[in-house]
């Protein structure tokens, strides 16, 4: 058995090395448990190899849990600018994307060689290839793994969520809730794909084509790109809908986001000779002129068309209904939403409020960010809050 440390720390992720490396910094004595054969691996596949690494404009409103004031206590003490004056401290260069979004020049290495720099710089050790077996509570916590047993007074869950299971994630920290009797919200895939089946597998057509649109689901409404998928959909404005998407739910998609639907009807008047087709084929790419097209079932000049039909069209292609029948599931799932119910813990320390030393952070709470750099900074914020109560 070995002792002497004032807190373990369950992955070495995101939010874990941020947790133990602001404990570790403060004079605690930190031990991270990892799985995995070695740390930040999800950090390393982030924002295609560059981590997108913060939003520069991360606020609570940019984030999805049961109870939306939970995140915003910890996002005001740690905030995006933190997190830039830490990454600027090792000179790492980075840029703006879009919308806020920071990525590094170089590599997602950076990130995780700077979070290891800080864990050292606090004495903390990070032992990797554990696996636990046991997780046992008496006046402390015990936790065995197949190399020995662990004891402190302080425990926190940093293993994230079941996105992407191939990279080793899986829903280890709920079944630790479990075990504690915290509440869990209802995990389900978010930042996914979706799929379409029925008549509208004929979008599958057009697998590869790309448009900017606007689409909604559940109040919630994105203007970025969308991408036709050999599935269905997908691309940004796609990923961050399908947070706010449930099973059954239409989502609408807005073809026309910089026009109003008396598009067709204006361009009737100012050239009624144009055929329909080829006006929809000089707004969208053609594959996806053709589609919309053939869905309208109108056909030839605008100046021969009914003005009634044409106001109808505009409005279909502001609102269009898609069915999707489900997501592309855990396996391609950025995030997960849902998870430990924050109504168990402190929003300033990450503490449960019912079992005194333990602490959860990251994505295995139910606080889930948007797409672009928001989950990581939620990661952070995080793990400040509850590396520095511990
Ligand atoms: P994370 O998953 O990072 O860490 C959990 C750790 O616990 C892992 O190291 C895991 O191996 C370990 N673990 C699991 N079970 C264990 C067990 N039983 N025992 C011990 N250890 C265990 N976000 C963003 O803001 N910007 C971006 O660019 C991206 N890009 C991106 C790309 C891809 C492909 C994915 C899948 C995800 C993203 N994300 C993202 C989301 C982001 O990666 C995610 O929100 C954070 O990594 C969550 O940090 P955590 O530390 O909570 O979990």
């Amino acid at each position: 058995m070995e002792h002497g440390f004032d807190a373990i720390v369950l992955g070495a992720g995101a939010a874990g090395l941020m947790c133990a490396a602001r404990a570790g910094q403060r004079g605690r004595r930190v031990l991270v448990l990892e799985r995995a054969s070695a740390p930040g691996k999800k950090i390393l596949i982030s924002g295609g190899g560059r981590c997108n690494f913060t939003n520069i404009g991360a606020g609570p409103a940019n984030y999805l849990s049961a109870n939306p004031h939970f995140a915003k206590s910890a996002l005001a003490r740690y905030t995006a600018q933190d997190f830039l004056e830490l990454v600027e401290s090792y000179g790492i260069a980075w840029h703006e994307k879009t919308l806020g979004q920071l990525f590094c020049d170089g590599s997602a290495k950076q990130i995780v060689a700077l979070l290891l720099e800080e864990c050292a710089k606090g004495g903390v050790e990070i032992r990797c290839g554990e696996e636990i077996a046991r997780v046992e509570q008496d006046d402390g916590f015990t936790i065995t793994t197949q190399t020995g047993s662990y004891r402190a007074p302080a425990l926190v869950i940093a293993t994230g969520g079941p996105s992407i299971p191939k990279m080793g994630a899986t829903g280890f920290a709920y079944d630790l809730a479990r075990q504690f009797g915290l509440k869990l919200v209802e995990p389900r895939p978010a930042l996914v794909p979706l799929t379409l089946g029925g008549e509208e597998v004929l979008f599958r057509d057009i697998s590869g084509v790309s448009a900017p649109v606007a689409v909604s689901a559940n109040e919630a409404s994105f203007a970025e790109a969308a991408l036709f998928t050999h599935r269905g959909l997908s691309g940004p404005a796609i990923l961050q809908a399908s947070s706010y998407w449930r099973p059954g739910e239409p989502l609408f998609v807005d073809f026309l986001p910089q026009r109003d639907a008396a598009w067709l009807l204006d361009a009737k008047r100012a050239n009624p000779r144009a055929g329909l087709r080829a006006h929809l084929r000089d707004a969208f790419p053609a594959r996806l002129a053709d589609i919309l097209t053939d869905k309208l079932a109108l056909e030839g000049e605008l100046g021969n068309l009914p003005d009634k039909a044409l106001r109808a069209a505009g409005e279909r292609l502001k609102r269009w209904e898609f069915r999707p029948n489900g997501t592309e599931g855990f396996a391609k799932a950025e995030v997960t939403v849902g998870g430990i119910s924050t109504a168990e813990l402190s929003s300033k320390t990450m503490a449960a409020k019912r079992i005194p030393g333990l602490y959860t952070i990251g994505e295995a709470v139910d606080v889930t960010g948007w797409l672009g750099g928001y989950n990581f900074q939620w990661a952070w914020a995080s793990g400040v809050a509850a590396g520095d109560a511990l």
